[in-house]
């Protein structure tokens, strides 16, 4: 499946179980964390923080129903790097800070990083157009000025 189209499941999924009233009980928290694990191998830090802010439930809560369901797989402790490649973001150095991001954390072509402390993706488009260039990391999206300096932005991470 291309990154794009499950970028799309993984929204259409998010915007299904934001949209129920009981999204912040077990029963549904658990049917969202499996849907999201069938489209992402895992589930990674970045949507951990979606799952918290969509179904509105606490860090403890998520961390208690991962470690009830050992079914629910959690990725290592890798922080998700995905470099928007779309056009707009593209006019405006997109993929100049893609380079600075490969050199400055030594990515392979695997994606993942010398220290192996970071995965870098690419997307055609993080739709928020209106701040480009952006980047999201760990689910959180990073934008224009804050992209200068990429190694000091590592260092907040
Ligand atoms: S092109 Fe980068 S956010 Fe849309």
């Amino acid at each position: 499946m291309s990154e794009n189209r499950k970028q799309e499941q993984i929204e259409e999924i998010f915007s299904y179980y934001g949209n129920q009233k009981d999204k912040s009980t077990q029963e549904m928290v658990v049917a969202l964390l499996k849907e999201l694990q069938e489209v992402e191998g895992c589930i990674s830090i970045g949507l951990r923080k979606r799952v918290v802010e969509v179904t509105g439930i606490t860090e403890n809560f998520l961390n208690c129903i991962i470690k009830m369901y050992p079914s629910i797989k959690e990725s290592a402790n890798v922080h998700e790097i995905i470099a928007c490649t779309g056009e707009r973001c593209g006019n405006k150095n997109g993929m100049e800070i893609l380079r600075n991001i490969k050199k400055e954390l030594g990515i392979g072509k695997d994606g993942m990083s010398r220290d192996g402390n970071f995965k870098l993706q690419t997307r055609n488009c993080l739709k928020q157009c209106r701040t480009a260039p952006n980047l999201m990391i760990d689910g959180k999206i990073y934008s224009g000025q804050e992209l200068e300096d990429i190694k000091k932005l590592f260092q907040k991470i």
